[in-house]
């Protein structure tokens, strides 16, 4: 399975552009406490690696948003779950995303915590597939657009999953499109 991923973005273009991601934050929040929130999982490694970036006070915490349909009713379930109580009210709060793909996930998580009275809220995406959207949401900061063809393609590495596989690559690959849809095969 692994034999056919291509790599899209190298280990090295990753560090460039997270240390450019990095001066930008820290350049918008100068001054401020942030808040960093990551959404789980896709985000983990992005964020590890970009919060060293930021030399300013920081506090993270992390997010999950979950989807299921129920069953007969072709209802969507959706449900956000914190890491532990995160106290948005009034801070500054940075949402680390991994994939902006329909923006479905990313949209309904931000009036939820727009719910919470923040003073400020901005987005950091590592990927953001702007010809997928359906809902028009737009992260502040994108460490790498993907277009089509390549955006129909699924990516893994540096923290994205197919099939909760492959978070561990440290560059980002593509992986056929069909294999999203497959069991995996060595
Ligand atoms: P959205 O609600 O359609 O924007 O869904 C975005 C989520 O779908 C991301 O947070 C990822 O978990 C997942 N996703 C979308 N495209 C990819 C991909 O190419 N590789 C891995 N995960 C993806
Ligand atoms: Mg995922």
């Amino acid at each position: 399975m692994k034999d056919k991923i291509s790599v899209l973005f190298t280990e090295e273009r990753i560090a460039q552009r997270v240390a450019e991601l990095g001066a930008e934050v820290t350049q918008a929040f100068a001054g401020r406490e942030i808040c960093v929130l990551g959404l789980m999982k896709g985000s983990l490694v992005f964020m590890a690696d970009l919060i060293r970036r930021i030399p300013l006070d920081l506090t993270v915490h992390l997010v999950r948003v979950t989807s299921h349909r129920e069953q007969g009713a072709g209802k969507v379930q959706t449900e956000i779950v914190y890491s532990t109580a995160v106290p948005l009210q009034g801070k500054d709060v940075l949402l680390v995303d991994d994939i902006v793909d329909t923006g479905i996930t990313l949209s309904y998580l931000l009036a939820h915590i727009h719910e919470h009275g923040p003073r400020s809220l901005k987005v950091c995406a590592l990927i953001d597939k702007p010809e997928a959207r359906k809902i028009d949401v737009h992260p502040q900061w994108t460490a790498f657009p993907v277009h089509e063809p390549i955006a129909d393609q699924f990516l893994v590495g540096y923290g994205l999953d197919w099939m909760e596989r492959f978070r561990g690559l440290p560059y980002i690959g593509t992986l056929p499109r069909p294999a999203r849809v497959g069991t995996p095969q060595e």
